[in-house]
């Protein structure tokens, strides 16, 4: 007789039912819907032709055709590195010299990275603080090692420091302060919320954080996914341009959504003491990532490819927000209590329905909404696992894999399904 499986702690923590695949499910017997859901780039403006530029300037140099045909090191490609610390230093106007590609690690995408630092810093049980609410797979990273996410209430400028004060306080007296060792934070147009992390606070989180690090130390992760798909207005410096020792900020990022998640190569820039743990836990994962990826992101960045093809993408992100937003005013904006922030950049538009109304796979809208042929991402999957009340009339709406007309279109179904709902 065959014994059940008597699977791991981390893997029964992972367990569940999981957004994406409620989602996949739904799209499978649906394939006709619009997909308001996913967080992809569009396809069709993927960066066939500069991609195969760059495979070509790596292909005429044979003996950098063999780099890139062979293992790397596990800290990453060393151009690929500086080129990433060059570009950090001019856009957060830091004088040469102020980072150092020793303290820059490449993974394959972001999400490695974001795995790896949680790993390192946090055993099961200890606490990592979260905007309510945040990126769901980071979430779903962090309840897979069996790591608590602590809601912090955000608000139109991103987290809000009296609420993370109040949070830490609160561990504090329940003496919790030492399980404490991050707090994550989407900086650029957050993911689901749309929304920036306003200039003004940053200085004071990092600061926050230093003044809270008194029962070990309490890092703050930037993750700076979309910084680049700024559509208006200038950019503002990063949380790591207010930590000059870079003792406090590890900082994420990654070419996916910039470039092409296909290629999927993301960065660190880490604390110095973190550098050596992180590498070890990735030596031990897959000692390196793809050394063919990131000659050729190198390249692309080297020959000017990444620059212009960011124009392209604003320009079309640019009027697919418009196209949002049209949408939104003319079918959301006569229903009462539906609520739409316009965002400057990034990929996605947080909705807010009026109380009562679950937007969840348990409540009616999500089905009404898919028979009328849309999908959205329910807001409830993307709070964290404790904090404030989860609502329950939140929604996340990507503008990035649809057209414009689609977006009309799928706009106006899901008006029409609240409206069904709302009586
Ligand atoms: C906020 C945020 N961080 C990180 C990532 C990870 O991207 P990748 O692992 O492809 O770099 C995503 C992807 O959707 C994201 O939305």
């Amino acid at each position: 007789m065959s014994h059940p499986t008597d699977f791991s702690r981390r893997a029964r923590w992972s367990g569940g039912e999981s957004l994406v695949s409620v989602l996949m499910a739904k799209a499978l017997t649906h394939p006709e819907l619009t997909s308001l859901a996913a967080g992809f780039v569009e396809n069709q403006t993927l960066p066939v032709d500069a991609t195969a530029r760059a495979f070509e300037a790596v292909w005429s140099v044979p003996e950098r055709a063999r780099e890139a045909l062979q293992y790397g090191t596990t800290i990453g490609y060393p151009p690929l590195r500086q080129a990433i610390v060059d570009r950090l230093v001019s856009c957060d106007g830091l004088p040469p010299g102020a980072l150092s590609a020793d303290h820059v690690v490449i993974t394959p995408g972001s999400n490695q990275l974001l795995y790896l630092v949680a790993c390192v810093l946090c055993d099961p049980g200890d606490v990592v603080l979260c905007g309510a609410p945040s990126y769901f797979v980071y979430l779903a990273t962090l309840r897979g090692l069996g790591i608590r996410s602590i809601g912090v209430a955000v608000d139109q400028r991103g987290m809000v420091p009296e609420a993370l004060e109040e949070q830490l306080e609160r561990l504090e007296r329940q003496g919790q302060l030492g399980r404490v060792k991050a707090i994550y934070v989407t900086s650029y147009f957050d993911n689901p919320t749309g929304l920036t992390l306003a200039a003004e606070r940053r200085g004071a989180m990092v600061e926050t954080a230093r003044r809270w690090s008194k029962a070990g130390r309490i890092y703050i992760i930037e993750d700076t996914a979309y910084r680049e798909l700024r559509y208006w207005g200038d950019d503002v410096p990063s949380l790591r341009s207010f930590d000059p020792s870079g003792e406090t900020v590890i900082q994420a990022g990654t070419f996916s959504k910039s470039y092409s998640p296909g290629i999927r190569v993301g960065w660190g820039v880490l604390p110095p003491e973190l550098v050596e743990p992180v590498l070890t836990a990735k030596g031990n994962l897959d000692f390196g990532s793809p050394q063919l990826n990131q000659v050729l992101m190198s390249t692309v960045l080297e020959l000017g490819l990444f620059d212009r093809h960011l124009e392209v993408l604003r320009q079309g992100y640019r009027a697919k927000v418009e196209a949002t937003m049209e949408a939104a005013e003319r079918f959301l904006g006569p229903l009462s209590g539906v609520q739409c922030q316009r965002p400057n950049g990034g990929l996605y538009v947080w909705l807010r329905l009026p109380e009562g109304v679950d937007t969840g796979p348990a409540g009616r809208l999500f089905d009404l909404a898919a028979e009328r042929g849309v999908l959205y991402v329910p807001g409830q999957f993307c709070y964290p696992a404790e904090g404030p009340p989860v609502p329950r009339n939140r929604i996340r709406l990507s503008f990035g894999t649809a057209s414009c007309e689609e977006i009309g279109r799928g706009i106006e179904a899901l008006a029409g399904a609240i409206r069904q709902v709302t009586g």
